[in-house]
């Protein structure tokens, strides 16, 4: 039998380059030699405020593009988290066993508290417990993520260790994150010290998988680099060249090494050419496959079906948990 890997995207902008290079295109890779279980974490999004219309096409773009960058619903579960009930229920039993000290250890909510962003919600507070139950359901090996998530995984393998321990038998497996190894933080195109990330758009950091191909092409153009002059690889001194060669190396397979002499005595012009293309090339591809899945009808039958596998797996998981716990009274 094959081992499952699980993992999610929260579509609360649309898809960027980051999440592609650093999640959606190792569920893809991966498909074939682990059970994938890929879901929209739709409960996630509300964590922070949504437009209702935007959040539902932020929704079904991010199905059909699970679709079009070649996930296959015939091997792997697609669903939406709020299809399989299961998560929310977990979820609030997984609160019931993290400790507050661990939540105020996370850094995404440390950052945006930070901040000084005004009204972060509970939901916002309490996201890493409900990430915990989203992965536990479903036992997998491995979580494939950028690194940003690495801290909400190990949380989640702290919080299945103690519940296990707690109630004397084996309730959940401690999965483990999996980065990949090229690309695991994509960093913008405007500020190579920070992730490219959803709320980057304005700034022309942020390269969007439904990008115009001219405009993806302008951001790259754009993006910052240094003064050094030396297509080189060090994130510490050169990180705008350096994130650029990781998006190209993690596109087309290309080695660090083979691109840096390639690149050898040219210009950051020709290097940012090249870069472009290959991502062009990249989100043309992807964008054809999305045309055509979203003017089909084959979205309800993709999530309906997954919706069903994955409740199939969820539902024994929480009846065995609830029964651990005791708070089962009836046979079922
Ligand atoms: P989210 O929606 O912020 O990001 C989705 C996935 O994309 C990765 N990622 C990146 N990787 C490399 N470079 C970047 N710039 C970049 N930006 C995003 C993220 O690491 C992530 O893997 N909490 C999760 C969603 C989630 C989940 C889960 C994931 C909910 N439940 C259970 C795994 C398992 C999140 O907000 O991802």
């Amino acid at each position: 039998m094959k081992d499952r890997m699980l993992s999610g995207i929260k579509p609360t902008g649309q898809l960027h380059l980051g999440s592609y290079i650093g999640a959606l295109r190792q569920f893809v890779n991966f498909q074939d030699d682990f059970e994938m279980v890929a879901f929209i974490a739709n409960l996630h999004c509300i964590t922070v405020p949504q437009d209702p219309q935007t959040l539902q096409k932020n929704l079904r773009d991010c199905v059909a593009l699970y679709l079009a960058c070649g996930l296959d619903p015939k091997k792997s579960i697609i669903f939406l988290q709020t299809d399989v009930k299961e998560h929310a229920q977990l979820g609030y039993i997984m609160c019931c066993h993290t400790y507050m000290g661990e939540l105020n250890r996370m850094t995404q909510f440390k950052d945006k508290a930070a901040k000084g962003e005004a009204s972060l919600s509970g939901g916002l507070y309490t996201y890493p417990c409900l990430m915990a139950a989203d992965i536990l359901l479903y036992d997998p090996k491995y979580v494939p993520v950028g690194d940003d998530q690495d801290q909400h995984v190990e949380l989640c393998r702290d919080v299945a260790a103690r519940m296990n321990n707690r109630y004397g038998q084996e309730l959940f497996r401690l999965p483990e994150a999996y980065n990949p190894k090229v690309g695991a933080r994509i960093m913008s195109l405007q500020d190579p010290l920070h992730k490219m990330s959803k709320s980057d758009g304005i700034n022309r950091g942020c390269i969007y998988l439904l990008d115009p191909l001219d405009e993806a092409r302008k951001k790259i153009m754009t993006a910052i680099t240094d003064s050094i002059g030396h297509v080189h690889y060090d994130p510490e001194n050169q990180p705008g060249v350096s994130n650029l060669m990781t998006i190209m190396s993690a596109l087309s397979g290309q080695s660090l090494a083979d691109i840096e002499k390639d690149y050898e005595g040219k210009g950051y012009g020709e290097f940012k050419k090249g870069v472009a293309d290959v991502v062009c090339d990249q989100l043309n591809t992807i964008q054809q496959a999305y045309q055509k899945v979203i003017s089909s009808d084959i979205l309800r039958d993709v999530l309906e079906d997954g919706a069903r596998r994955a409740s199939a797996i969820a539902g024994p998981k929480l009846d065995l948990v609830q029964r651990a716990i005791g708070m089962e009274i009836l046979d079922r």
